[in-house]
């Protein structure tokens, strides 16, 4: 059983401070203001001044419309405005931020499977994610979940899904909900809230929504009592933004919920978008928020998103499964069973329960080239038979026509020496068997035997022997631009079995699985420790030192996977529910070189009876170069032995109960090149004689502040970026006019090899030269955050008619300008920024036509939608 009261001493303090180094001094630099003028603005101001702020009297005559209201004092007081001359907020007294509206895509699974089956109690719940982190430990320890209450933030919930409860409301598992935005609502219109948060969208090709994934309260034929409220924040297609988000978040802060879980995202790398604002500050008062790295492994080092970048949230990286759930076919040989064969399929290969015969195209297991001809004209009628084709030389598509020509339906193909996976077979249902298990079949049907199939729902396994266990591929690399831990942990996401809407499940993959995964995980350590703020804030240092390393590969003797992708490691939900042991922090950030901070400390505290020894020891992970040349590495990564160093203040110290120690590690950086900004990372160990704690590290080589942010690479367009692009593409080389109307705009094509926390494009006079100050006419983009641009991926925006505060520009000669600020640069000072000045664009008087306003929008925001 739990043992109860831990919540009350796990900050009893009785310091013994034991240090030879001088500890930290504190680090008070705070992220760059955003000093922006959008026209759709986030604006916090302080709570006494709420009330003149919207004064109109004191508007000295601005317009605006306010949109939005928020009032919780303790996290954000502000509303959205919408706003011609932002500029005119700067003078306000009260105005705390002033934030550009982001919006984040809809949470999409990077692989969907759909199981059509019926849907059959036992529809596949493979524990294997439970084991692999210990949450079948805690789940036989009694702990359910019971008394918590986890709030998601999605697309909704199908609450009708049996596994769900079957309804809505007090004394279901989906107790309460709110709907904010309406099946309309796609991100850029005016959400229209309802009270039903029903999420009923048939998963068609791109999947609207996974909900409540079995892990936190769909576990079928077990017992949970973890009740979920459901805030549904996305339409049925498009994405949401900011206001929605925070609204959300400030619903389930003044709820009382006791977990608030996103699986949503979108590139950002700042911690000072709105919404990760928001959701820290929430997370400080003692709630806990679950966010999703981000599912953009594929895209290299240097991608977080928001909201998982705000500083006290726990953001989410994904673990593949240690399985793949497939099917068995149940086998009878003149009549008598024998043991069934695994197939490579999520759900049986056909609805039909009674069984079929079989037929081989060819008794040869050995043929290469099995069914890649037609098959011979005294091929008997194949309709209700099973036909069973031997894998090699052709298309499976071809071979399945040619069984196809004599009436065959399902195919069985059997493998050769290939790896054992899915298949791809077009319009025709096949799925592979293994090549030992197709012998087995043709032999016996080449010998005269009755051999039938059925393919009733059979769930079985099959080891990941590959990657279980591993970081899954998908799964976004940080660290965030100002080199913040992130991600903070990791879970299972990869090859999850989750529940659908509309009665349905289904295998899916994604930050998104791993993120309720530790909303749910997180409910059984309160439940086990008490749901305290004090517990609650302790959370993430709790689940980051009692995590489980994570390799970077089962197959050689490679080092432990960067924790710029695995975070602390895969969480051990028993051990952060048992652990006798407090350690905190869960991490340090060691920065760049430039802001290295090589002096760290940690506090341990022994919550047991006994007094503990405990040894520490150091254990890098591998280190990663996360630029070659001037763009990051992409995957496959490779990893370096190069590894920091690092002293501790004593190897070995021994606790009393009840008390803590503090003890001071100071760091020595890997003594290598830092071009190509080498990240290194790793855990302190902290052993007892029954467990090992950690506390995790990242820092990275080189001054990011010195990482060249615009692109000046000439490929593939022969001339360097950025550049200003006519409608047709040409590139703009010389002065040239444009009408501004009817599609004959300028496009200003650039780059950003790193992320900055403030890009601007001006309008200057044309006079403006190279190298100075540029004399700024108006304002095109507004300043806002920029992530890194993709490889083959371009920031093109097109320059309209008028400035961003929606007044035409005026007939005449300018030039573009734009600004990209550095990290940890000065906006004020232009050194602190990269800077392009396009060739003279002119604008001519517009052709007679029949005026139609535009509708404003950040090009730059239109953009980002269009990256994704
Ligand atoms: C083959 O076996 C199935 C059941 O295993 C039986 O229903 C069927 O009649 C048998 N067919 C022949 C030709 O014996
Ligand atoms: C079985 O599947 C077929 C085609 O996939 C479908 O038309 C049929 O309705 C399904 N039958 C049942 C009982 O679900
Ligand atoms: C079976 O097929 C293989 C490969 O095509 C061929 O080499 C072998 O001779 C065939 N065996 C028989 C008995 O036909
Ligand atoms: C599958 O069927 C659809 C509709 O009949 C057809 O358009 C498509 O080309 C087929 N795909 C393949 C791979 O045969
Ligand atoms: C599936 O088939 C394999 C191979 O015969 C067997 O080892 C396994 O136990 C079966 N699993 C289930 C759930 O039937
Ligand atoms: C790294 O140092 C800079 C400059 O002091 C600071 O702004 C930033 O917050 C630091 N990063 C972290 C994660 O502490
Ligand atoms: C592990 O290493 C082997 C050999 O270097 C490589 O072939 C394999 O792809 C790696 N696996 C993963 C998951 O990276
Ligand atoms: C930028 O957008 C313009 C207008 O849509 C288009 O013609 C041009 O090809 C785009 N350039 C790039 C590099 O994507
Ligand atoms: C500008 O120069 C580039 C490269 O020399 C060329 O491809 C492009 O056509 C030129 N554009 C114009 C408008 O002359
Ligand atoms: C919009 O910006 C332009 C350029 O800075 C300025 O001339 C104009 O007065 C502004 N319009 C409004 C309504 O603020
Ligand atoms: C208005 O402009 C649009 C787009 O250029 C054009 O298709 C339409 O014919 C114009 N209407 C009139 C009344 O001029």
């Amino acid at each position: 059983m739990v043992s109860k009261g831990r919540s009350a001493i796990l900050f009893a303090f009785v310091t013994c401070v034991a240090s030879r180094f001088t500890p930290p001094s504190g680090v008070g630099v705070t992220a760059a203001s955003l000093n922006v003028t959008p026209n759709r603005y986030i604006v916090e101001t302080s709570s006494y001044s709420r009330r003149s702020f919207y004064d109109p009297h004191r508007k000295r005559d601005v317009s605006f419309a306010v949109n939005r209201e928020f009032n919780v004092p303790e996290i954000f007081v502000g509303g959205v405005l919408e706003i011609n001359d932002v500029s005119a907020l700067s003078g306000i007294d009260g105005v705390v931020s002033v934030k550009p509206v982001h919006r984040y895509p809809a949470p999409k699974p990077v692989s969907l499977k759909t199981l059509t089956g019926p849907n059959d109690p036992m529809t596949p719940d493979p524990l294997s994610t439970h084991v692999l982190t210990g949450v079948d430990k805690a789940h036989a320890q009694g702990l359910t979940g019971k008394g918590i209450t986890i709030g998601i933030l999605d697309t909704g919930v199908d609450y009708k899904h049996p596994t769900l409860g079957g309804g809505f409301g007090s004394g279901f598992k989906v107790a309460g909900g709110y709907d904010f935005v309406g099946d309309n609502y796609d991100g850029t219109n005016t959400p229209v809230p309802g009270s039903d948060p029903l999420d009923q969208q048939v998963p068609l090709g791109e999947m609207n929504s996974i909900i409540l994934t079995h892990h936190i309260g769909a576990n079928p034929g077990n017992e949970y009592n973890i009740d979920g409220v459901a805030y549904r924040i996305f339409g049925c297609h498009g994405s949401t933004e900011d206001p929605v988000i925070i609204e959300a978040l400030l619903r389930g802060y003044k709820g009382g919920l006791d977990i608030l879980t996103l699986s949503l995202g979108g590139a950002n790398g700042f911690s000072e978008a709105a919404a990760s604002v928001v959701a820290s500050r929430i997370a400080k008062t003692g709630k806990v928020i679950t966010i999703a790295a981000g599912n953009d492994g594929e895209l290299g080092p240097w991608y977080t998103s928001a909201p998982a970048t705000g500083k006290d949230v726990i953001s989410m990286g994904s673990v593949d499964n240690t399985i793949t759930p497939i099917q068995n076919v149940t086998i009878h040989v003149n009549s008598e069973e024998v043991a069934p064969i695994p197939y490579f399929s999520v759900a049986p290969l056909t609805n039909r329960t009674t069984s079929f015969e079989i037929y081989a195209t060819s008794t040869n297991t050995s043929s290469t080239d099995d069914a890649c001809e037609p098959l011979p004209k005294d091929t008997p009628d194949l309709f209700n038979k099973v036909v069973i084709i031997r894998r090699g030389t052709c298309t499976f598509v071809l071979k399945c026509e040619h069984a196809a020509q004599f009436g065959a339906k399902p195919f069985l193909i059997y493998n050769d020496d290939r790896p054992f996976a899915a298949i791809s077979s077009g319009n025709f249902t096949a799925a592979l068997i293994q090549a030992d298990t197709g012998a087995f079949l043709v032999n016996n049907f080449a010998q005269g035997k009755n051999v039938t199939v059925s393919f009733k729902i059979r769930p079985a396994e099959l080891p990941n022997s590959d990657t279980g266990g591993l970081m899954s591929s998908f799964s976004s690399l940080g660290p965030s631009y100002e080199s913040d831990f992130k991600p903070a942990i990791s879970a299972p996401g990869g090859n999850i079995v989750s529940t659908l809407p509309l009665n349905k499940f289904g295998l899916s993959s994604g930050t998104s699985m791993a993120t309720p995964f530790v909303a749910g995980s997180v409910a059984l350590v309160l439940q086990a420790r008490g749901k305290t703020p004090i517990v609650a804030l302790a959370m993430r240092d709790l689940l980051k030192s009692t995590a489980s390393p994570i390799a970077s590969n089962l197959t050689d003797a490679k080092p432990l996977q960067t924790l710029i992708q695995a975070g602390a490691g895969l969480i051990q939900v028993d051990r952060a529910v048992n652990t006798k042991t407090i350690i905190q922090p869960g991490h340090w950030t060691l920065n760049d070189t430039t802001h290295f901070q090589p002096t760290q400390k940690f506090t341990l505290t022994n919550l047991g009876t006994e007094p503990v020894t405990y040894s520490l020891a150091h254990v890098p992970a591998g280190t990663i170069y996360t630029y070659t040349g001037l763009e990051v590495v992409l995957p496959p990564f490779e990893l370096t032995t190069d590894h920091a160093t690092v002293e501790f203040s004593e190897t070995r110290l021994t606790v009393n109960p009840g008390t803590s120690c503090t003890v001071i590690a100071k760091f020595t950086a890997p003594p290598i090149y830092t071009k190509g900004y080498p990240a290194y990372s790793g855990h302190i160990e902290i052993a007892n004689s029954v467990e090992t704690l950690r506390v995790s590290y990242l820092g990275v080589l080189g001054s990011v502040h010195k990482q060249q942010l615009l692109d000046h690479s000439n490929d593939p367009f022969n001339v360097s970026l950025p550049f200003v692009q006519l409608p047709g593409g040409t590139i703009q080389n010389t002065t040239t006019k444009y009408t501004f109307a009817n599609g004959d705009y300028p496009n200003l094509v650039s780059r950003l090899l790193y992320g900055s926390p403030q890009l601007t494009v001006d309008l200057v006079t044309a006079d403006s030269k190279e190298g100075s100050s540029p004399k700024v006419v108006g304002n095109i983009v507004p300043g806002d955050v920029a992530p890194r641009t993709p490889a083959g991926e371009y920031l093109n925006i097109t320059i309209v008619e008028t400035f961003s505060n929606g007044t035409t520009i005026p007939d005449g000669e300018y030039r573009l300008f734009l600004k990209a600020l550095k990290i940890f640069g000065k906006p004020d000072d232009l050194k602190g920024s990269e800077t392009y000045l396009s060739p003279v664009v002119v604008k001519m008087p517009a052709p007679p036509s029949n005026k139609t306003r535009r509708h404003l929008e950040s090009p730059l925001r239109r953009h980002w939608e269009g990256l994704r």
